[in-house]
């Protein structure tokens, strides 16, 4: 609706007393459920006011596409989670707006093309094989019970440093990481719904920890960037992302102001936001769907006689995953019930903007609500039912705006061509050693939002060799 029937007026909402502080326990501990009652007694749009603050929620695919796409220049992301983001990973193309973020953009870009991700399978591949013998050490059939989301995330870890430095980790680097990455993560969680974060100086809660972990990703990943700039390699001979960024060269750049190359600094921050942003979505999407498909059995076999049509039993090309077209439904079907990230970051108009007719004022907070609109019966009839088939060629055509676990608009996830790549290598490995079974007698665990969409309760899986 472009129209301006709703013209300075303000949509419908929960009045929120007291400076909206009950609105926002609830919203902590519950934010899914509490937006999901806002929309069945609201509707598509709704409005409340925290303090003195105008929130918005866009649950509809046609008023989403128009903010992000349409009104993409008169937005950037809400200041307080970027700012959270920012104070762990520098200025980086995630947190940064403007100028500064299209230069970012510009010059990372190409190494995420899928030409050049055809690259990375190798390296990838290499980290999948390893994970699989450190895993799984035993040989014969007696089953495996995992604690899933520890075993992806070490995995997609190692994928991601794989890809951006050739690097394989040490175990004792690989725990560091794992432990730094979940501090960081709970901490961010928690400064959030602060209103500042103090200085590193003052002693506030996690503060010491959030420190410790800051400083361990930046050994990782800076010692990488430093040892080589300082070699000064022919970076020609190298396949990996730090390759493609030590060479990069930004051909827009004009004057003393942009530079066309990325300075050391910057180089650091952007292959922190990388490891940051490309491992634990990945890590997500593949604990649900390992899940997924161990109480979905029949649907594994389908992916599995699938795998071996298209690969055999080779270690598949880019070009043969992306063939496997059931196993491609089954996680993006995945990425449908649990998108890693269920809201988008909260997007803020520089200018007063109008969204299907209803005004937003300049400076207000704008929430993407994606699970929500990915769990709509509109859009997804029986929404709660795993159905890989509505990512089929010939399903129904999905409304766009109504599937988007990877964003819209400009600031679409610059990875999801080898964020999807990833995850369909990891899947084919898995689906053809194993038989994936439930670990525990319950069924999957609810999800709670952490940074990403984690299972509330340990998602535990049977492996069985096969
Ligand atoms: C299944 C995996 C992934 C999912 C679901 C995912 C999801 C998203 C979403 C929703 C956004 C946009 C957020 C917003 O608009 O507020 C985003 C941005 C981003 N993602 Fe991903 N992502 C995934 C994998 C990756 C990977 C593998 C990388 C890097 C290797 C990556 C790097 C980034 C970066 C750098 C941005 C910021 C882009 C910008 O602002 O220009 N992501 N991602």
């Amino acid at each position: 609706m472009k129209t301006s029937d709703h013209d300075n007026k303000i949509p419908p909402g929960p009045s929120a007393p007291w400076l909206g502080l009950p609105l926002l326990g609830e919203m902590k501990n519950d934010l899914l459920g509490t937006a999901q009652r806002m929309r069945e007694q609201y509707g598509d749009v709704v409005h409340f006011r925290m303090a003195s603050q105008p929130y918005y929620y866009f649950f509809s695919p046609e008023l989403i596409r128009e903010l992000l796409v349409e009104h993409a220049d008169d937005l950037i992301r809400h200041e307080r989670a970027i700012e959270v983001f920012s104070l762990v990973y520098g200025d980086n193309v995630l947190t940064t707006e403007g100028d500064t973020w299209k230069r970012q953009r510009r010059i990372l870009m190409p190494g995420f093309l899928p030409k050049k991700i055809t690259g990375y399978v190798d390296l990838m591949t290499g980290a999948v094989a390893d994970a699989m013998v450190t895993a799984f050490p035993e040989k014969g059939p007696a089953g495996n019970v995992l604690d899933v989301d520890s075993f992806t995330t070490v995995l997609t870890m190692d994928v991601i440093l794989r890809v951006l430095f050739s690097h394989k980790v040490s175990e004792a680097e690989s725990q560091r990481a794992f432990e730094a990455s979940r501090a960081l993560e709970h901490q961010g969680m928690r400064e959030l719904f602060w209103p500042k974060t103090p200085p590193d100086w003052f002693p506030y809660p996690g503060r010491k920890q959030k420190l410790k972990s800051k400083a361990d990703l930046e050994n990782l990943i800076g010692s990488q960037v430093q040892v080589r700039r300082a070699a000064g390699e022919d970076q020609a001979t190298k396949t990996d992302y730090l390759a493609m960024l030590l060479s990069a060269h930004d051909d827009e750049a004009q004057g003393a102001s942009s530079s066309p190359t990325l300075s050391t600094e910057e180089i650091r921050d952007n292959c922190m936001v990388i490891f940051a942003a490309g491992h634990d979505t990945t890590a997500t999407v593949m604990t649900w769907w390992i899940g997924l498909m161990a109480h979905h059995p029949e649907v594994a076999e389908k992916v599995r006689q699938e795998v071996a049509e298209v690969a055999g039993d080779r270690n598949p090309t880019a070009d043969e995953l992306s063939r496997m077209k059931w196993m491609n439904a089954t996680i993006k079907e995945a990425m449908r019930l649990y998108p890693p990230t269920p809201n988008l970051f909260f997007r803020c108009p520089v200018r007063d903007i109008e969204i299907g007719g209803w005004h937003v004022p300049k400076g207000a907070s704008i929430n993407v609500p994606v699970w929500h609109v990915q769990h709509d019966a509109r859009w997804f009839p029986e929404p709660e039912s795993f159905r890989p088939e509505r990512f089929m060629p010939n399903a129904a055509e999905i409304p766009r705006g109504a599937y988007m676990p990877f964003g819209a608009g400009p600031r679409v996830c610059i990875g999801q061509h080898l964020a999807t790549i990833e995850m369909a290598l990891i899947a084919t490995f898995l689906i053809r050693q194993f038989d994936l079974s439930p670990g525990d007698a319950a069924g999957l665990p609810s999800p709670k939002i952490d940074m990403v969409l984690k299972p509330e309760t340990t998602l535990r899986v049977k492996f069985t060799r096969r």
